[in-house]
C-alpha cells in the first residue's frame, strides 16, 4: 500500500539535496510533488535553482509554487533529478511512467549527473515486474509493437482514460501497459523494447537512478546503487 508520509518525508529529503545555482530535473507523480512544492519553499527562503518539468502537470506546480523553470534547449545539462517510480529493485534499476510521463523522465534522467529516486516503502521490489511496464509508442504502430511485445509472453493492455477514450502522453502518444510477472533481465527486456519500430520509449530505467530516497514508516532509509 502506498503510504503518503513516506512520499513526503522522501521527497522532502530529497528536496535537502538540492544546491544554489543547481539545475533540477521535477519529476512527475504523487512523489515528486512533495519534493516540488518543498524546493518551492526552498526558493521562497532564497534559494536560486531553475527547473526542468517532465510533464506538463508538473510545470503547472512548479509554476503555482514559485520554482523558476528553464527548458533543455538552454540548459542540456542538469545537476540532480528527483523523481519517483512505480518500482525500485536492488540494483536501483526502476520501471515507470505509471503516470505516463516516461519519455519526458528518461530524457531529464539520461541528461543528469546524479538522479534521486524518492518512494514510499510500496515501492522497494526484490524483482521489477508486478507492475504492468509502460511502453509509449506512436498511433500508427501500436497493433504492431502490441502483437510483438504480446509475443514475448506479456499481457498488453491500451491504457484508455476514465471514459474509455484513449490515453495520450504530452508527446500525443498511446501507452501500451504490458505485464511480463517477474522481469529477470530487465536490460535484455530495455534493449528489445528500444529495437522495436514504433515504440518512442519504455519504463524501464537501466543504471540512471543514483540514489534512492525510500520512506519507510518515520525515516527515510537511502540505498546507493551498488
Ligand atoms: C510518471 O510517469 C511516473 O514515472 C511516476 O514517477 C511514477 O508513476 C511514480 O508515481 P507516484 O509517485 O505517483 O507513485
Amino acid at each position: 500500500m502506498a503510504n503518503e508520509n513516506e512520499k513526503e518525508l522522501a521527497g522532502r529529503a530529497a528536496a535537502k539535496l538540492v544546491r544554489d545555482g543547481d539545475v533540477v530535473g521535477l519529476g512527475t507523480g504523487s512523489t515528486a510533488y512533495f519534493a516540488v512544492v518543498a524546493l518551492g519553499e526552498r526558493v521562497k527562503a532564497g534559494l536560486k535553482i531553475v527547473g526542468i518539468p517532465t510533464s506538463n502537470a508538473t510545470a503547472d506546480l512548479a509554476k503555482k509554487v514559485g520554482v523558476p523553470l528553464t527548458t533543455l534547449d538552454e540548459h542540456p545539462e542538469i545537476d540532480i533529478t528527483i523523481d519517483g517510480a512505480d518500482e525500485v529493485d536492488p540494483r536501483l534499476n526502476l520501471i515507470k511512467g505509471g503516470g505516463g510521463a516516461l519519455l519526458r523522465e528518461k530524457v531529464v534522467a539520461s541528461a543528469s549527473k546524479k538522479m534521486v529516486v524518492i518512494s514510499d516503502s510500496s515501492k522497494l521490489v526484490p524483482v521489477l515486474g508486478k507492475f504492468p511496464l509502460p511502453v509509449e509508442v506512436i498511433s500508427f504502430a501500436r497493433a504492431v509493437v502490441g502483437k510483438k511485445i504480446a509475443g514475448l509472453g506479456a499481457s498488453v493492455k491500451w491504457r484508455t482514460r476514465a471514459d474509455g477514450s484513449p490515453y495520450l502522453t504530452d508527446n500525443g502518444n498511446p501507452i501500451l501497459d504490458c505485464s511480463f510477472g517477474e522481469i529477470e533481465d530487465p536490460a535484455a527486456l530495455a534493449r528489445i523494447l528500444s529495437d522495436m519500430p514504433g515504440v518512442v520509449e519504455h519504463g524501464l530505467f537501466i543504471g540512471l537512478a543514483t540514489v534512492a530516497l525510500v520512506g519507510k514508516g518515520t525515516s527515510v532509509e537511502e540505498i546507493v546503487r551498488p
